[in-house]
Formats: C-alpha cells, sequence, structure tokens
C-alpha cells in the first residue's frame, strides 16, 4: 500500500527507523566521548538516508506517471477507434454500433498502430530534457518507432564515432539527445535547405545541443554518381567525414524523384565504419524500397550492405565484413 508518494509504508517505517537508531548512536557516542562530531556525523548519514528515500520516491512516482499515461493512451486509442467504427456504420457491411473491431480490419490496424507509437514515445521519455519541449516525432518527422531504434542503436554499439543524417529536422534533435546520453560520438546533419536548417539549430541551441551537432547547410546539385545523374548535396563527399557508424538516410525529400536519396550510399559507403548501420526512412513507398533493393544488390566502395531489421517506416540495412 503506497503512502507518501509512492513510496511504500515499510520503505517509510524502515527509513525512519534507520533515522532514529543512527540519530540516538551518535548521541550516545557524543556523550561517552564528550564529542559533538558524533551527533553532526549521525545526522549527515539521516539526511543521506532522506535523499535516497527521496530519489527513489521521486524515481517511483515517474515510473507511475509514465504507466498512467500508456494506460490513458490505450484507453483513448481504444475510445477513438470505436467512434470511428460508429463513424462507419452503414457503409461497412453489417457494422452495428458499439461492434467490436475485428482482428486485422483497418480500423483495428489503426488502434494497434495507435498503440505502437505511444508505447515508443513512452520510451523516448527519459530521454526528454525535464521540463523542456522536444520537437514531436511522427508525421513529416521520423516515427517514435524509427526514433527508438537510432536511439537504441547509438547508445548501444561497442564503438561510435559519428552518426551522419542526411535531412534534418526532429530526428536531429533526438540522435543529439542520445548522443549527449552516450557520451560521446557526434551527429552530422546534412540539410540543402537553409530555413529548416535554421529551424533546427534553433531547437537545438534551445537544449544545448549545438555542441554535438555539426549542421550542414548545403544546397542541392547536380551530379554523376556511379554512372547515374542525380541531384546531391554539394560538395558532399567521403573524404569530409570521419568513420561514420550510423546513416539515417531521410532527404533529400522525395519529391525530388524517385531515386532522391539513393546516392546516399554509393557517395557515402567509402566513409562507412566496419559495423555501420545504414537506416532508410519512408520505405512504405516503393520508390524507397527500390532503393533498399539497390543497396543492397550492390557493391559500394568495396562495402556490401544486407537488410537487418525494419521499423513502421524505415529498414536497416548492416554492413557486411
Ligand atoms: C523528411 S524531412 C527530414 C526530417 C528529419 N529527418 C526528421 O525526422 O525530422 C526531409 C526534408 O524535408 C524538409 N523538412 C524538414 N521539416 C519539415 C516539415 N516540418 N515539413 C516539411 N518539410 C520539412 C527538410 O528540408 C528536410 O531535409
Amino acid at each position: 500500500m503506497p503512502t507518501w508518494p509512492t513510496l511504500a509504508r515499510r520503505t517509510v517505517l524502515a527509513a525512519a527507523l534507520l533515522c532514529v537508531i543512527v540519530l540516538i548512536i551518535g548521541i550516545v557516542l557524543g556523550a561517552v566521548f564528550g564529542d559533538l562530531d558524533w551527533v553532526l556525523a549521525a545526522l549527515l548519514v539521516d539526511l543521506g538516508v532522506l535523499v535516497l528515500v527521496l530519489s527513489r520516491g521521486a524515481a517511483n512516482a515517474r515510473n507511475e506517471a509514465l504507466q498512467r499515461m500508456i494506460e490513458r493512451t490505450d484507453a483513448a486509442s481504444d475510445r477513438l477507434a470505436a467512434l470511428l467504427a460508429d463513424g462507419f456504420t452503414g457503409a461497412w457491411d453489417g457494422r452495428r454500433p458499439g461492434e467490436p473491431l475485428r482482428p486485422g480490419e483497418p480500423l483495428d490496424m489503426l488502434r494497434r498502430d495507435l498503440q505502437h507509437d505511444l508505447s515508443a514515445l513512452a520510451s523516448l521519455q527519459p530521454l526528454m530534457p525535464a521540463g523542456r519541449l522536444v520537437p514531436a516525432p511522427g508525421g513529416w518527422a521520423a516515427t517514435p518507432e524509427t526514433l527508438v531504434l537510432l536511439i537504441d542503436r547509438i547508445l548501444t554499439a561497442p564503438s561510435l564515432e559519428t552518426v551522419v543524417e542526411a535531412g534534418s529536422g526532429t530526428s536531429t534533435v533526438w540522435i543529439a539527445l542520445a548522443l549527449k546520453r552516450r557520451g560521446g560520438g557526434r551527429l552530422i546533419s546534412l540539410e540543402h535547405d537553409a530555413a529548416y536548417a535554421a529551424q533546427t539549430a534553433a531547437a537545438l541551441e534551445r537544449l544545448g545541443l549545438a555542441d554535438v551537432v555539426e549542421l550542414r547547410v548545403a544546397p542541392l546539385e547536380s551530379r554523376t554518381v556511379a554512372g547515374r545523374e542525380v541531384t546531391w548535396y554539394a560538395g558532399v563527399d567521403p573524404d569530409d567525414f570521419p568513420r561514420v557508424d550510423v546513416l539515417f538516410v531521410d532527404g533529400p525529400p522525395g519529391y525530388l524523384g524517385p531515386e532522391a536519396r539513393w546516392p546516399a550510399v554509393p557517395v557515402l559507403a567509402a566513409a562507412l565504419g566496419p559495423e555501420a548501420w545504414v537506416v532508410l526512412d519512408d520505405v512504405d513507398r516503393p520508390e524507397e524500397q527500390a532503393i533498399v533493393a539497390a543497396w543492397a544488390e550492390g557493391e559500394w566502395s568495396g562495402v556490401r550492405l544486407a537488410c537487418g531489421a525494419a521499423t513502421d517506416r524505415a529498414a536497416v540495412l548492416i554492413r557486411q565484413r
């Protein structure tokens, strides 16, 4: 039974008892040796116990808040799906108001996607600086699940020097937060649009992350890559980079053409580290699926890639030995 705040009653009682015993011992020793320092030492130990108990309470409160958030959002996504289902009454054969969703039907998939996104957001929450707003994932930006995958790789890679990102935005901030948490490595983010670059730079500055990111504003230019006429960030070549351990390809924008992101691997393969991961976003589009297939089939500056895990919207390719 929790007492104050979010601590078990026996934890509070045990801590109080310990404090009293320590204080009594301090007073007795102080009286025996005629030295007040014993009492002061006992008070210091009590203070330590108090700090430990309070920090445990704060951690419990945070976990409980997270749990409540997940439960509330799960319930909200169920309600939303039920409302949508009612709205569709008559439009879909045989659906009656309030009728439960059948597993796998479109609304059921929508509900599952929402729950999935919300769980991924809950996983991202511990990276958020206390009391600060962080740009929201999803929409134009990488999805929560893709960010979780990138961040997990950044936090667990045995060695990590550089992350390179093509296309800056929300992901830039989250990758920077992960690098800060890791305590090493930096991000080079390529952006062709000066206005978006300025927005991203402002967010990084506001959150104290500017020191882990090099935001390179590079307009797009035509060039020949592996015999093809393509558009790519001006002046961006493998020689400009230290060892790249994660390459996140979320630009240039797809509206520039079906092969807009294809040059990323042919151009930067020579800079990829021995355990590098390449993550391509927006593989729900056939154009990006074709790019994944082309990257996995070819050999690029002696580098071969094989398909690894995938998220709801991104594919991972891992460098082969
Ligand atoms: C898919 S966005 C890249 C987003 C970034 N990697 C992220 O996850 O936030 C690709 C390009 O679209 C532009 N862009 C950035 N934020 C945008 C937004 N909110 N709406 C439309 N385009 C945006 C930028 O030029 C960016 O390089």
